[in-house]
């Protein structure tokens, strides 16, 4: 009896560590509607979660799980991403369209499971389809586990700052034609803060974000940059800033006049209100390295309480580098560190199993009839190793989970087909410009150590900046540089002790940038440019991460039901698959 009682103690024990280790549960509901929205003195309807833009917030301790029930009362498919969020084993509730599911139709709902392991600070959720992302998207907290805090001195308060787009038409539209057409896809009419465009834009005035501070206090500032296409220098005028974090991981600390953030960048940044009480512009100016001289310039306003006359306009922020200074760009990323401590360790592997040289480029793609609006009737296109990637009518992963042929090949190319000078002024217009078509992905086995190394190319012309995403992972940026990338001598300037761990990076224009991570987490990821623009005309790939062998290094069983793709997949599983065991399962997909 003793020792059943005995037993019975320990089972109890070890349930509640094991509780204690998967923390907290969270319940959100996501009522996804078209509302009216009135900026830029014109009024429109856009889609967005629960009437509010920037969409509401996420609050979580590292290691928690959030169900987010998403009700989709708009007009077509949309689906949610929680970008920089690992999900271990759980693509299912990744989100990306016609890579982890099918979208969420309109009058439907799906409840996803997001599962929130290592990262901490600041990241953040938006659609997946399309341009839908730029009304529906939102900052999400990521506080020190319970028992545990930051390793800095505790911020007296905290605020959210999100960088997002305005566009004046139907933006979803416009990209629609835009593809049809084959021309370029919109530009914004406006950058906003917190869903503002700010003082120097048309009937603006009366509604620019304001951020009341007290003096002496220190704030730590979650800023998002949730704009489709573009980058952005951000600076407080008077007020040096100390960067601590960066797409959920810890930094260095870095003092500094001014940040870069790329688009799908998430930054904590300690701020403290230390100078004369008064008012002072808060900006953001985008980087324009695509060799268009037009660029957004957005501003809100942190506003010191107290007593003192507020007139005449609030002091602009000096140190905010020019639209074109991509150098001091550079200056900015190269200063990223990470801690690199006994409580924040790397894992950067230091011998690696799969060598990725993947070029990144802007294309034409070939139109019936020379019909299209680009380059001698062409379109536009861009592509990772000349392929351009091609969504399929079902989702990757479930052609993946359930062995469904004809949905997707895994031939992508582990480096380019031809080798050339990629980064040369004069490129000759060749087969090089024209790229491949079709929905190719890399295959890995579980706990590989892996090294991509992009390569920016000029062809076309088109060389510009490329924030480059990975979905379930976040990986070690261990050099970059400008030119070609030489696999002899670069390699030896790899910083491999303590390189800045991101989700998102830019590869800069006409220039490489190399990544290390260890493919700890199977599944089905998506990989592609956080310029919408690029990922439209195909500048993506898929990552698919084998089992491990056991089942905590496999991929976790599908929820009860996922959406449902527009095709009948269930014809195509009769069509292609006679060896799926659980045959009964499938009206459960
Ligand atoms: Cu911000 Cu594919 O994601
Ligand atoms: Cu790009």
């Amino acid at each position: 009896m003793a020792l059943v009682s005995q037993f019975l103690v320990i089972a109890f024990l070890s349930w509640m560590l094991h509780c204690m280790a998967q923390g907290n549960v969270h319940y959100y509901d996501f009522v996804l509607k078209e509302t009216n929205f009135t900026r830029l003195c014109r009024t429109k309807c856009m889609l967005t979660v629960n009437e509010s833009f920037p969409g509401p917030v996420i609050r979580v301790h590292k290691g928690d799980t959030v169900f987010v029930n998403v009700q989709n009362h708009g007009g077509y498919g949309v689906t949610i991403h929680w970008h920089g969020v690992k999900q271990p084993r759980n693509p299912w509730s990744d989100g990306p369209e016609y890579i982890t599911q099918c979208p969420i139709q309109p009058g439907t709902n799906f409840t996803y499971e997001v599962i929130f392991s290592k990262e901490e600070g600041t990241v953040w959720w938006h659609a997946h389809s399309d341009w839908t992302r730029s009304s529906v998207h939102g900052a999400i907290v990521v506080l020190p586990a319970e028992g545990t805090t930051y390793p800095f001195p505790m911020p007296d308060e905290e605020e959210i700052l999100v960088i997002g787009n305005w566009f004046i038409g139907d933006v979803n539209k416009m990209v629609t034609d835009a593809i049809i057409a084959g021309g370029a896809p919109p530009r914004v009419n406006a950058t906003v803060i917190n869903g503002q465009p700010g003082d120097f834009y048309d009937c603006s005035n009366e509604t620019t974000y304001h951020f009341l501070v007290d003096y002496g206090k220190t704030y730590l500032l979650r800023i998002v940059n949730a704009a489709m296409n573009d980058e952005f220098f951000f600076a407080i005028a008077e007020h040096i800033v100390t960067v601590v974090g960066i797409d959920g991981n810890y930094l260095k600390p870095i003092t500094t006049p001014y940040v870069m953030i790329s688009p799908g960048q998430t930054m904590d940044i300690l701020l403290t209100a230390n100078q004369s009480l008064g008012r002072y512009y808060m900006a953001a100016r985008q980087l324009l390295t695509d060799g268009t001289s037009v660029g957004t310039n957005s501003t809100a306003i942190l506003e010191y309480r107290g007593n003192y006359t507020r007139i005449g306009h609030p002091i602009y922020p000096s140190s905010l580098p020019s639209y074109v200074d991509s150098e001091a760009s550079d200056r900015f990323f190269i200063r990223l560190r990470s801690l690199a401590s006994q409580d924040h360790p790397v894992d950067v592997p230091q011998t690696i199993s799969t060598h990725l040289y993947i070029t990144v480029s802007i294309n034409s793609i070939i139109c019936p009839n020379s019909s299209c609006e680009g380059i001698g009737g062409t379109k536009l296109g861009a592509s990772l190793n000349n392929i351009s990637f091609q969504n399929p009518t079902t989702d990757v992963l479930l052609a993946y989970y359930r062995n469904i042929s004809g949905i997707y090949t895994p031939d992508f190319p582990d480096q380019p087909p031809v080798y050339f000078d990629f980064t040369a002024d004069d490129l000759v217009e060749d087969n090089t410009t024209i790229p491949m078509i079709g929905t190719k992905a890399k295959v890995l086995n579980y706990n590989e150590t892996v090294e991509i190394v992009f390569q920016g190319t000029n062809v076309l012309g088109g060389s510009e900046n490329h924030p480059m995403h990975l979905h379930g992972y976040s990986f070690y940026v261990v050099g970059s540089g400008h030119g070609n990338f030489n696999n002899e001598t670069h390699p030896k300037s790899f910083n491999l002790v303590d390189p800045p761990e991101l989700t998102t990076v830019g590869v800069p224009k006409n220039g490489w940038l190399a990544i290390r991570f260890r493919a700890t987490n199977p599944g089905v990821w998506l990989w592609h440019c956080h310029l919408d623009r690029h990922l439209t005309w195909g500048m993506n790939t898929v990552l698919i991460v084998k089992n491990g062998g056991t089942l905590d290094t496999s991929i976790r069983d599908p929820p009860t039901s996922m959406p449902r793709c527009e095709v009948p997949i269930v014809t195509q599983l009769e069509e292609y698959d006679d060896s799926i065991e659980n045959i009964d399962g499938l009206d459960k997909i």
